[in-house]
């Protein structure tokens, strides 16, 4: 399609065209009924002045006869700007008046005609039309008074005519107009067409342009960026859970086959083997526990879609997530408490937000135990509170914490600290925890404890507010291993 062709198809010009035709057809007959009307005016007018003269000229014909009605008709003829007269023997002889000549007819006609005339006095003795009223006289005389029609008619083509121009300008100015606001349209949207291009060739960073007009464009040009956005982001995140996958799944992996490798080569009796069959499946299940972490972090940062979301009570999840801690708390001599007898209804989804706790209480009794072996007092606390619209899930601990400089990057994926090497895991944990906090508007955030760790699980009590492309950076945070 070429440009022009382009332009005449957009919705702008379009509209432009069915705004201008409906306008001028509203304008032309508005400018008809007018010009139509003000003829209609000056008619009425033109017969009521002949109308009058008539009844006057017959009533002196009454008084005075033939005779008198000549001297006034020929005295009124003389004045200037004189309405038509004519006087006429019964056998149509002319006897006074200002008229040479008339359309064939007229006279013999009693009653009002249109007809073309000539004037005695008239220089160029040149054919006007006028309006006249012939009466017929006592004696078979014939009276006829009239009034010239150019005035009339030149005020209506006065109005025709303007009212032409005026509508021929409006649509010269309406189409004008139009192929300005339709080229501008054109232009932005070609430039996002371009963009749309660029993006699917490939450059993912790219964005539709904003003009800043505010308009329906730009509007639209600012939703379609922030989907760019959550998709970009999205596509980062998979990048990044495939590279890490990549990456750290490989030594677990490798290490795996090489302790069937050499349980191959060296074994010797079913006892040899068996441990190494053990081995395989411990390694395997931390795979496995891995993989699930990956798997319900993805589906965390994924977003609303696929998560089902309910009414709970996080109290009651904090609960249980300390009774289910216990056990484990006991073996490692840390005294697990939980402050949670208020209800804190919460909406969110249930599972994802009981795993993200697990893992902050599973941080605290692995790494919060007492700094030496022998050190009494350890202890881990588990608060579900309500405040204002948000619910508050806090673990805390006694142990060394984390370091401030540390705090962004142990909620990145496989982010396990130096000083923590010795206890197992994948460093996924804090990952999950942060997703979820993420896929419900909430934040996970770390706090001193002095001395330990306290990490602050902060939802809001209502579920997601905001629409999700502004409430995921799916980026960099990420979640914890499932158990
Ligand atoms: N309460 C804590 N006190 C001190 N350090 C902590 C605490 N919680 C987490 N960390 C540090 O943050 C790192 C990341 O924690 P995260 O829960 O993500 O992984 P992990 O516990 O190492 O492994 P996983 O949870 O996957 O079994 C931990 O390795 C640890 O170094
Ligand atoms: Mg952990």
């Amino acid at each position: 399609m070429t440009a022009l062709g382009k332009l005449f198809h957009t919705t702008a010009f379009k509209l432009t065209l069915v705004y201008l035709t409906v306008f001028a057809l509203f304008a032309a007959s508005l400018l008809g009924y007018f010009a139509w009307n003000t003829r209609r005016l000056a008619t009425e007018e033109i017969t009521r002045v002949v109308n009058a003269e008539v009844n006057g000229l017959t009533e002196q014909f009454n008084i005075g006869g033939i005779r008198r009605l000549v001297i006034i008709i020929e005295n009124r003829s003389r004045r200037p700007g004189s309405s038509l007269y004519l006087v006429t023997t019964p056998a149509g002889q002319g006897l006074a008046g200002n008229i040479s000549s008339l359309a064939e007819g007229v006279l013999q006609e009693v009653g009002w005609n249109e007809s073309i005339y000539r004037r005695l006095d008239d220089q160029d003795g040149g054919e006007h039309r006028a309006l006249v009223r012939v009466q017929q006289l006592p004696g078979g005389f014939r009276l006829l008074v009239g009034r010239d029609l150019d005035e009339r008619e030149r005020l209506y083509h006065i109005i025709v005519d303007t009212g032409r121009w005026s509508i021929a300008l409006v649509i010269v100015l309406g189409l004008t107009g139009g192929f300005f606001v339709a080229r501008r349209v054109l232009r932005r949207v070609d430039a996002m067409t371009e963009t749309t291009r660029s993006i699917m060739a490939g450059n993912l960073s790219g964005r539709l342009p904003v003009s800043g007009s505010e308009d329906e464009l730009d509007r639209l040009a600012v939703n379609l960026n922030a989907m760019l956005e959550r998709i970009e982001t999205l596509l980062k995140g998979f990048k990044e859970v495939s590279d890490n996958i990549a990456h750290d799944l490989k030594t677990p992996l490798t290490r795996l086959r090489n302790r069937c490798e050499e349980a191959l080569r060296t074994g010797k009796g079913e006892g040899e083997y068996r441990a190494a069959l053990h081995g395989t499946i411990e390694e395997s299940d931390s795979l496995i526990r891995t993989f699930n972490a990956l798997l319900m972090i993805a589906r965390a940062e994924s977003g609303e879609g696929g998560t089902p979301m309910g009414e709970f009570d996080a109290a009651e999840i904090a609960r249980g997530v300390g009774e289910l801690y216990d056990p484990l708390a006991d073996d490692k001599g840390i005294a697990l408490k939980v402050e949670a007898s208020t209800p804190a209804p919460l909406k969110g989804n249930r599972e994802l937000v009981t795993q993200a706790l697990a893992n902050l209480v599973d941080n605290a009794i692995k790494y919060g135990g007492p700094a030496k072996k022998d050190a009494n007092g350890a202890e881990v606390t588990i608060k579900a509170q309500s405040e204002g619209d948000r619910i508050l899930l806090t673990v805390a601990d006694s142990g060394p914490g984390i370091a401030v400089a540390d705090r962004g990057r142990v909620v990145e994926r496989f982010v396990r600290l130096e000083q923590s090497r010795t206890e197992p895991g994948s460093g996924l944990g804090l990952s999950l925890a942060s997703a979820v906090a993420q896929l419900h508007g909430g934040e996970l955030k770390f706090e001193d404890n002095s001395p330990g760790l306290k990490a602050v699980l902060t939802l809001p009590r209502g579920g997601p507010q905001l629409p999700l492309s502004s409430q995921q950076t799916v980026s960099g945070d990420n979640p914890t291993p499932a158990r």
